[in-house]
């Protein structure tokens, strides 16, 4: 474990897409990478944090020196977050699926003359929020991600409230932005007394960033 200000401090980090299946060979997915939350769990580590890192079927590798733990679905990263807990701060930035497809098939289907499979969904658990909305054993510092492609502050400071967190990293995901799948991001950190835009920088850059804020919260106590 490295030495530094985080040392000692117990942190979890949720990153890349889920994967919700349709049949055994067929799911629904998104287009994360995992890299901005894969960054976020190596720069945390890096300042000493002992890193519990839950992710979904990412693009990119985990960093080296966290726990992780792999998952598929959006209920199973439920169930490795809540095992994963009590943590000082969480880190939301798992592309989580909204929906799942209800009643998935155990069998592959099947090609049949003149019929189409009809999917029907249902909603996935708000992960973050569940946590934010904890009334024992919250976490300290809690982070959510909002991937946003219009009045990007707006709805992220209205999610930030929705979901209960400490704090909103909102992006533009925008067409055009090479955001989702790029190296870079364009962030505001909105917390409940101030939003802070920062620079487009890459994202390993953000994740350095973002962990010294968290480091400091942590040691002051904001
Ligand atoms: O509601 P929306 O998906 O825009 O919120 C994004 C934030 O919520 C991200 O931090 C994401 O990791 C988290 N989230 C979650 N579980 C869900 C959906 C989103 O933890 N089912």
């Amino acid at each position: 474990l490295a030495d530094g200000p985080l040392r000692g401090r117990r942190v979890l980090v949720t990153s890349g897409p889920t994967h919700e299946p349709i049949d055994p060979v067929r799911y629904i997915a998104n287009r994360s990478s995992g890299a901005q939350g894969t960054a976020i769990a190596h720069a945390l580590s890096a300042l000493g944090a002992e890193v519990v890192f839950v992710t979904g079927p990412a693009s990119v590798p985990p960093p080296e020196g966290v726990k992780v733990v792999r998952v598929e679905t959006a209920q199973e990263m439920l169930a490795a977050v809540e095992a994963a807990l009590p943590v000082e701060a969480a880190v939301f930035a798992a592309a989580v699926a909204d929906w799942h497809v209800a009643g998935a098939s155990q069998s592959k289907l099947k090609k049949t003359k003149g019929g189409l499979p009809k999917l029907e969904f249902a909603e996935n658990p708000d992960i973050l929020a569940r946590v934010s909305q904890m009334t024992a054993g919250r976490p300290g510092l809690v982070i959510g991600f909002a991937a946003e492609t219009d009045d990007v502050v707006e709805n992220a400071t209205a999610k930030r409230a929705r979901k209960g967190c400490d704090w909103i990293v909102a992006n533009d995901v925008g067409h055009g932005t090479g955001i989702m799948g790029g190296t870079e991001n364009a962030v505001t950190l909105i917390r409940a007394e101030d939003a802070e835009t920062w620079p487009r920088m890459p994202k390993v850059e953000v994740a350095q960033k973002l962990a010294e804020r968290i480091a400091k919260a942590l040691l002051d106590g904001h």
